[in-house]
């Protein structure tokens, strides 16, 4: 590892990787990620997160089917499951004759998601100091249920987002980003107008490259019929006729996502899957 890192170049180079060497990460560099992660701010001090390490091939099997069959995610060495874990606090508050939960369980469920979050990005930039790359995985929301079982994770603990570790196989591009001044407001929130903002999502999406065949555009339409209703529906796959390919937006939020309606957690399934964790989004406080 370099003596002195630059952060700025650092920061800069970081980018997601899908191809990783089956090559180990050695215990020692494992264990300097995990001093990062854990010297991240969390809220209140609580460190209310937990992370699995997974790197048994049945394991990162399945964590690669139920993300959508992402087959690096089996290939890498390691997977990071990153939990929010109420348990371990209630354990203390219970032991101490405490009580346990200073909030709305959505405000525990955010601060715990925040505190994952922070924890993740801090191990991911040192990560990068150790020639590692890494790539994020939201499907664990979606597959809550089957996480949690194939985790044994205990009440109060829940699946937050996976981390997958690795050497590179080769260096992937730079993904292109906003300027910021798309991204940051001063004293209040303004609108940038679409004249000026439109050009800035071209050049971050690049030419769009997704075919209009008849399968995508009945799925975009039904989409949009559900969300803006038929006669914007119409007029927007007019566009797509005119233009002759789906844009970035109408293909992954049109096409992609939906594409796993079936199976996807509902957000009453959702509802249930954190009432069985003891996170009653309903409810005050902590049961
Ligand atoms: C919460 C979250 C979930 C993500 N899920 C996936 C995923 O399932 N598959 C994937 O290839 N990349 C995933 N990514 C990586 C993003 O696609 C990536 O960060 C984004 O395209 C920007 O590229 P960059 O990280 O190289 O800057 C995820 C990132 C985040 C933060």
């Amino acid at each position: 590892m370099a003596e002195q890192i630059d952060l700025y170049k650092l920061l800069k180079d970081r980018r997601t990787c899908r191809s990783f060497k089956p090559d180990p990460i050695p215990q020692e560099v494992m264990a300097r990620l995990y001093e990062a992660a854990c010297s991240a701010p969390s809220a209140g001090g609580f460190q209310r997160i937990s992370i699995v390490e997974i790197a048994d091939q049945e394991k990162k099997d399945t964590l690669a089917r139920i993300s959508r069959n992402q087959r690096f995610i089996a290939d890498a060495p390691i997977n990071l499951v990153f939990c929010i874990d109420g348990h371990r606090m209630r354990r203390i508050a219970e032991y101490e004759g405490a009580p346990y939960g200073q909030d709305y369980a959505i405000c525990t469920l955010w601060m715990g998601i925040i505190d994952a979050t922070i924890s993740a990005q801090t191990l991911v930039l040192a990560a990068e100091a150790e020639g590692l790359r890494s790539c994020y995985n939201g499907n664990v929301v979606d597959n809550a249920d089957e996480v949690s079982e194939l985790l044994n994770l205990p009440e109060h603990v829940i699946p937050a987002f996976m981390l997958t570790l690795g050497y590179p196989r080769s260096n992937s591009q730079r993904s292109r980003k906003y300027p910021y001044d798309v991204i940051v407001h001063h004293e209040t929130y303004k609108d940038m107008s679409m004249e000026k903002l439109y050009p800035h999502h071209i050049e971050k999406c690049g030419k769009p490259h997704f075919a209009a065949n008849a399968a995508r555009c009945a799925q975009l339409q039904k989409i949009l019929i559900r969300q803006y209703g038929t006669e914007f529906a119409e007029k927007a796959m007019e566009q797509v006729n005119e233009q002759g390919f789906l844009t970035a937006y109408q293909y992954w939020f049109g096409c992609y996502y939906p594409s796993n309606e079936d199976t996807a957690m509902t957000a009453e399934g959702y509802r249930k899957f954190l009432r069985n964790k003891g996170l009653d989004l309903d409810e005050n406080g902590m049961r």
